[in-house]
């Protein structure tokens, strides 16, 4: 299967979020959504479905959830995951997650920088944030100042990961991760995990899901992936 990159789309006026903001003259590069048609077999899958014309309710078939464990690399977390659901998006999966999890008298800890939405979520719930600064290390990496994490999560509350980071582009590694694992296991806290860039890793980074380190992680891990980043298929949100 051949991919075209270079055909030029004009997406005024298609109802596209990215491009309906600003004045025409200006390019938009504020949000993560890419000009190139979405991949042929996605588009001929659509094509094929909307030969039934029936677009009412529907409920998330068997072999969808059986496709997420087999695909990418992800059986490992899987099978560990307790269970599989399909939120409206990632954005507001962290935002259930919260509502569900955190009491209101403990800490949602967020990494900064950080994507936008992920500072926003406590508030949205009257949560009490902690916004942790990453450390700059010698070699100009960002490393987890785990002291300052740990004593945010005293009385429990949540760790709201962003794993490959959004803006960073660094994928934690196991080291890193199995020390935030241990602290949040220690208070309690649960692990609210953004992996919605897991398999857009290039230069040989590698992505570990956090709810891959051990059975007893996975058990406080909310992982939250999509196929929308690497597919480039943002507006295609999934129902359950
Ligand atoms: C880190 C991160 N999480 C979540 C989202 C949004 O995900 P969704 O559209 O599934 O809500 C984005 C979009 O750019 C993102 O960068």
């Amino acid at each position: 299967m051949t991919f075209d990159f270079d055909q030029v789309f004009d997406r005024h006026n298609t109802g596209s979020t990215k491009w309906s903001r600003y004045p025409a003259d200006v390019l938009p590069m504020w949000v993560a959504d890419m000009d190139f048609a979405a991949p042929p077999m996605i588009i001929q899958a659509l094509q094929k479905r909307l030969e039934h014309p029936m677009v009412g309710y529907s409920v998330a078939p068997d072999n969808l959830r059986e496709a997420i464990v087999a695909d990418s690399g992800q059986v490992r977390l899987a099978r560990r995951a307790a269970r599989t659901d399909l939120p409206a998006g990632v954005e507001s999966g962290f935002n259930m997650a919260l509502k569900a999890l955190v009491q209101p008298q403990q800490n949602v800890v967020v990494q900064v920088p950080n994507y936008p939405p992920l500072r926003h979520a406590p508030g949205h719930w009257g949560l009490h944030k902690v916004e942790l600064n990453f450390d700059t290390q010698p070699d100009g990496t960002y490393a987890t100042p785990l002291d300052t994490l740990s004593q945010s999560l005293q009385g429990g509350g949540a760790l709201l990961l962003s794993n490959p980071h959004n803006p960073l582009g660094k994928a934690f590694p196991r080291e890193e991760l199995q020390a935030i694992a241990d602290i949040c296991l220690e208070h309690d806290a649960w692990i609210i995990s953004d992996e919605i860039h897991a398999e857009l890793c290039f230069d040989g980074r590698k992505h570990i899901p956090m709810a891959a380190l051990s059975p007893q992680i996975a058990q406080r891990t909310i992982t939250l992936m999509s196929a929308s980043k690497a597919y480039n298929i943002a507006g295609l949100k999934p129902r359950s």
